[in-house]
């Protein structure tokens, strides 16, 4: 709600310029680092989906890494790390995409899901959407069942949320 929204507001930092020329980054770092600011977003992931609705965390390196954690612990359900190209010692499926700033590839081991297993994917932010189709390719060339996706922050000017269609977004907060 407007609550969480207002409270998501005022722990990021607007950085212009970073990583190039042009883009304005919103860090949310100072989020991360407020222990009642933190726990109250996550509560806020947890209550929108609902504990129990989903069976796994996946997280996106590195930041989707620690909403994934916390949502997992606070509900008792597994994480599933999705990682940046060449960080898995064993067999992986893996999805190349295009960032607001560059390009990447997300991996994730090919037995990392169990078949059937609701999986909720979170991230930090939604830029682009490149990052989030990504995920949620692997998630379901891995055999998981997406039961939902959830950010903090929604970039709405990139429109990553059209590259998701027909999936829908859940967002704590739009700008
Ligand atoms: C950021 C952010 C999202 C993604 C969003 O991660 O944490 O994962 O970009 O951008 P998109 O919607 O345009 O794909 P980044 O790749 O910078 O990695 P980091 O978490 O390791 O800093
Ligand atoms: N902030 C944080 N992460 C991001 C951003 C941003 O502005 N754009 C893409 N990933």
């Amino acid at each position: 709600g407007p609550e969480v929204a207002a409270l998501v507001a005022g722990a990021s930092i607007d950085v212009p310029d970073f990583p190039k020329p042009g883009v304005v980054f919103k860090d949310l770092m100072p989020l991360f680092a407020d222990g009642a600011v933190f726990r109250r977003v996550v509560d806020a992931i947890v209550a929108y989906h609902g504990a129990g609705s989903f069976d796994v965390v996946a997280g996106v390196e590195a930041r989707g890494f620690v909403v994934a954690a916390a949502v997992a612990y606070a509900t008792g359900a597994g994480v599933v790390p999705i990682r940046k190209a060449g960080k898995l010692p064993r067999k992986a499926l893996s999805a190349s995409y295009a960032l607001e700033y560059g390009e990447a590839t997300l991996e994730v081991h090919e037995d990392a899901f169990v078949a059937g297993h609701r999986v909720l994917v979170v991230d930090d932010v939604l830029a682009t959407g490149g990052t989030a189709a990504a995920a949620l390719e692997l998630v379901e060339r891995g055999g998981g069942e997406v039961c939902g996706f959830t950010v903090l922050l929604e970039l709405g000017f990139l429109h990553g949320r059209e590259k998701l269609s027909p999936r829908t977004v859940h967002a704590l907060l739009t700008v």
